[in-house]
């Protein structure tokens, strides 16, 4: 009998010590603050009452003869870890954590010391800060320099800034600062659209995330196209509309004195500067012409002054306009 006994307690040593030496739970998320059970329990029970709690090589509990052992736990975990006294005697060396700060996360080991092998589990805590979003912006005329900061949060969050319509408008990369664990994000956009602008933080860890909108107001500077003649050709002139700003042209037309459209195009670059935009059209019909641009939300569409354009050709007046290609 005797035999058998410690035959068995051989047998169960030895399987705790092959397999007790990975994570032997799923590990536990928690949110800062808050309590939590880190569980442990040993297959054989805790007659000695000696049993130990470790995170990282530093001491987190330490329970011998029937008492905590008022010493030993490092001054991290001082005043805040208990156990399950009417539990233990059933192998349950499970212990309660409370106020749990990022710095508690890590890998925790459960040493039962009771045998003569020594006996473990092991979990791993993550304790996590909540991403809070503050947005701040920077408005002139014709952009806005959007800012997030994210303070203070763990684990690492991910920042980006939205516009209305959910389209990721972040066009840098985070400024990404870490102490202990915790993280400091700031991520700055420029935006050149009036619209409402969110900043998201996300936590997929936690299952956490957060936003902060931010109403922005662009008046925009939207200047006159200008119309001028190019070149007096036999049969018609060239004439082109060019137009400045920040915002680029959608649609560019030349319109005759009755506003008719007579040729409509994609407005092409320039190739001298990124902000101008420039139409070209053949007129074969001499009449008084001005050109239209069509803008994104705030300047929408904005006019040319007048111009005559003579056509000297024996063609004119019976001919309708065609447009050339641009260049
Ligand atoms: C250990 O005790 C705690 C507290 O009573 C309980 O929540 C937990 O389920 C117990 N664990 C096992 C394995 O019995
Ligand atoms: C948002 O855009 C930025 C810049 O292009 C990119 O670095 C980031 O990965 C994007 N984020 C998401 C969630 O799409
Ligand atoms: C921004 O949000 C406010 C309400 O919060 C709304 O009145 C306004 O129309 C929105 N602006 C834009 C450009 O979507
Ligand atoms: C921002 O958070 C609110 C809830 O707090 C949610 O209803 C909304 O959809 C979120 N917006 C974005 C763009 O994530």
């Amino acid at each position: 009998m005797e035999l058998l006994v410690l035959v068995s307690l051989c047998l169960l040593t030895f399987t705790g010590k092959t397999f007790g030496d990975k994570l032997d739970q799923t590990p536990i998320i928690i949110k800062e603050d808050e309590s939590v059970i880190l569980p442990c329990s040993f297959s054989t029970s805790l007659t000695n009452y000696r049993f130990d709690w470790k995170k990282d090589g530093k001491d987190v509990f330490l329970y011998e003869n029937g008492r905590v052992n008022p010493s030993s736990p490092d001054e991290q975990f001082n005043g805040r870890v208990s156990h399950f006294p009417d539990e233990v005697k059933s192998g349950n060396a499970s212990i309660t954590i409370k106020q749990v700060k990022v710095s508690d996360s890590g890998t925790y080991t459960c040493l039962n010391l009771d045998g003569k092998e020594e006996e473990r589990q092991q979990i791993k805590l993550t304790v996590g800060a909540f991403a809070k979003p503050l947005v701040s912006s920077h408005i002139t005329a014709d952009w806005a320099l959007l800012r997030c900061e994210v303070l203070d949060a763990s684990p690492e969050p991910t920042v980006v800034w939205y516009d209305s319509d959910g389209n990721n408008v972040s066009d840098r990369k985070p400024e990404v600062r870490e102490t202990g664990g915790r993280y400091n994000i700031i991520l700055e956009t420029k935006v050149t659209k009036t619209d409402n602008y969110t900043c998201v933080a996300t936590q997929n860890e936690l299952n956490h995330q957060s936003n902060k909108t931010t109403s922005v107001n662009i008046k925009g500077t939207c200047p006159k196209p200008t119309i001028r003649i190019i070149e007096k050709l036999n049969n018609g002139t060239l004439v082109e509309c060019k137009v400045r700003g920040v915002f680029p042209a959608l649609k560019m037309e030349f319109q005759n004195r009755a506003n008719f459209t007579v040729s409509a195009g994609a407005p092409q670059p320039s190739p001298n500067g990124i902000n101008e935009y420039i139409l070209r059209h053949y007129v074969t019909k001499e009449d008084h012409y001005h050109c239209v641009v069509t803008q994104d939300n705030i300047c929408h569409q904005i006019s040319s002054e007048e111009n005559l354009v003579h056509v000297t050709s024996e063609l004119k007046d019976t001919t309708g306009d065609k447009q050339t290609g641009e260049s």
